[in-house]
Parts: C-alpha cells; sequence; structure tokens
C-alpha cells in the first residue's frame, strides 16, 4: 500500500482505514501478530486483515463487523493524529485547483504541520513531482517525516527543519507552487518569490484572520505578484430525509383532521398513514462548519 498508488491486498506495514460505520473510522497500523480492539471485538491482524482485500469487511471476535478501507489523502485528513490545526478537504480541493497542481509539479510548502495537506499535495504531484515542506517545530518535522516513510511516499518529499520566514524553502528557482500555512505570511513571501521559477508561479497563503490577510496582500504587492485575489470557500453538505405532510381537507372536517396531522418529522419508514402525502427531500445538515480560513492566491510573472 501507498497514499500514490492502490494496491488489491493488505500487507503487513500497511496502514489501513478501519470503518466501523457513518462517520466513525480510526486509522490501524497493520503489524503480524498485532490485535485492534474495536467496539464490536478484536481484530487480528494476522488472521483478519493481511492477505484480505482492501475494501472487505472484517468480522470481529464478538460477532459484528467493520470495512477495512484503503487510505486516501481524504480519509488520512478525517483520521489523522493532530499535531496541529489542519486544512480539511473543502480548502484542500480549492488550493489544488487554484494552484494549477499536476503530476510532475515541484511545489514548496509551510508549515508542514500535521501533514494533511501535504498528503493531498503529494497525491495529486506523483509520480514525478516533488514537495518540499518547512517545518520549524522538531518533533513535527521528523514525525511528518516518520508518517511519510510508512505511507511510502517519502521519495517524494523534503522535510526541512527551519524557520521558513528567515531561511526560505531551501529552493530557488525551482518551484511551480508554493503553499503558506503559517501565522506571520507576509514574511515568507519575499522566501517565496525566490523559491518559485524565474519563469512564474502561483501562490496561496491561508490564514484566519483578516488583518494577516491585509498585510500578506501587502507583501505580495510590494514583491510584484499579480492577479492577486482572497477566496472562502464554505461547504454545505445534506441529508436525505422521508417526508411526510398532511393533505390538507379544504372541505368538511378539516379542523379535525389538522389536530391529529402528522409531523413533517415523521419516521423515515412505512408507507404514509391516509391523508399523508409522502416525499424524499435534501434537507441542509442543521450545523456547518463556518469560517476555516481566507485563502489568498496571487501569480509570479
Ligand atoms: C496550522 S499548522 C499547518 C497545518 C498543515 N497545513 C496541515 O494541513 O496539516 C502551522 C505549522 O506551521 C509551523 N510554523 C509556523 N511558523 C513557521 C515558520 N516561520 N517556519 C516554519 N514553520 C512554521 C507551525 O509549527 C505549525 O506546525
Amino acid at each position: 500500500m501507498s497514499f500514490v498508488e492502490y494496491e488489491d491486498l493488505i500487507k503487513d506495514g500497511d496502514t489501513a482505514i478501519v470503518f466501523l460505520g457513518h462517520g466513525s473510522m480510526f486509522p490501524v497500523r497493520v503489524q503480524a501478530g498485532g490485535q485492534t480492539q474495536t467496539k464490536y471485538g478484536v481484530i487480528r491482524h494476522s488472521a483478519d486483515l493481511i492477505g484480505k482485500r482492501f475494501g472487505a469487511k472484517v468480522t470481529c471476535s464478538k460477532g459484528g463487523w467493520v470495512y477495512v478501507l484503503h487510505p486516501t489523502p481524504e480519509l488520512w485528513t478525517v483520521n489523522l493524529p493532530h499535531r496541529t490545526q489542519i486544512l480539511y478537504s473543502t480548502d484542500i480541493s480549492l488550493i489544488t485547483m487554484m494552484l494549477e497542481l499536476k503530476p510532475g509539479s515541484v511545489v514548496c510548502e509551510s508549515g508542514t504541520g500535521s501533514g494533511s495537506l501535504s498528503h493531498a499535495l503529494l497525491r495529486t504531484i506523483a509520480p514525478t513531482g516533488h514537495l518540499y515542506t518547512v517545518e520549524f517545530h522538531q518533533q513535527r518535522a521528523e514525525k511528518a517525516m516518520e508518517e511519510f516513510r510508512a505511507h511510502k511516499v517519502d521519495h517524494l518529499v523534503t522535510v526541512r527543519n527551519q524557520d521558513v520566514c528567515k531561511n526560505g524553502f531551501g529552493v530557488t528557482h525551482a518551484a511551480d507552487a508554493v503553499f503558506l500555512d503559517i501565522p506571520s505570511p507576509w514574511e515568507a513571501v519575499g522566501h517565496a518569490n525566490a523559491a518559485l521559477r524565474a519563469e512564474g508561479g502561483r501562490l496561496c497563503s491561508f490564514s484566519p484572520c483578516i488583518e494577516q490577510v491585509q498585510r500578506t496582500c501587502r507583501a505580495l504587492a510590494e514583491h510584484g505578484f499579480t492577479e492577486v485575489h482572497t477566496l472562502e470557500i464554505l461547504l454545505q453538505a445534506y441529508n436525505v430525509r422521508t417526508v411526510n405532510l398532511p393533505v390538507p381537507d379544504l372541505g368538511k372536517g378539516a379542523a379535525a383532521d389538522a389536530a391529529d396531522a402528522p409531523s413533517d418529522a415523521a419516521a423515515d419508514s412505512g408507507p404514509p398513514p391516509p391523508g399523508v402525502a409522502q416525499f424524499k427531500s435534501g434537507v441542509p445538515l442543521r450545523e456547518m462548519v463556518g469560517h476555516t480560513g481566507y485563502l489568498t492566491f496571487a501569480t509570479k510573472n
């Protein structure tokens, strides 16, 4: 298994995602002789995982079952151990498109953080691109490298443990794109300029606060970047629900019927009772993720 190439069978040393039900998953490092506890009982790695197909339904010791999924950057993002605040797939999708990333792209990133964005970048630029990622917190840099090795993407990435605002990316005129997710991105804009190819490239900076955006935009203009614009992307998800509504009786007996009419929160199963219209509807979730951050994009010409 690797995060950039699909394999059919689960092997010793792989990372797999154990899927227990809607919104309930966790990652597991498969180890011969290892065991993983779930609410449905134990999964024994040698007997239940190694040699099985990714996607298989695995029965646990108490008789319940789980699915074992091949890892992807999207699944990793919602299952990874957090060492920092991370970027989620909605922001990542826009970043990938607006930075014009593709197989073979050379990308500079800082900070590496928990590696959520890094995994997505690596999947997009494989098999011939390269990611230079800079993280000034030593343990985070080491942990990220360990994960890249375990996920068999370390040949595509160089992790540097340094301050990007002081020492830059360690790359000169080689990058197609630069991404910044640090508290003071305006201090790294000059280094981003130096890292991007002489013939040009794209930049993105993620910041939660508008004051950070203002300072970054000023720095981008001072360094000659063009097409500077800031976007925010918000995700609206929908549940599919069966809705029951009373059919109004506009004639005799309307008042009596209205008193015991079922509500639209009625059960999701079974045929509707008489006098009730039933239909399926897409219903927005009651809660949605609000602001994550502003994404400022710019072009070096
Ligand atoms: C919010 S996290 C990045 C999360 C990452 N985008 C992800 O998706 O997992 C910010 C990281 O930048 C690092 N950082 C902050 N300032 C830095 C600097 N000047 N140079 C290098 N790394 C820095 C922090 O240590 C932290 O790990």
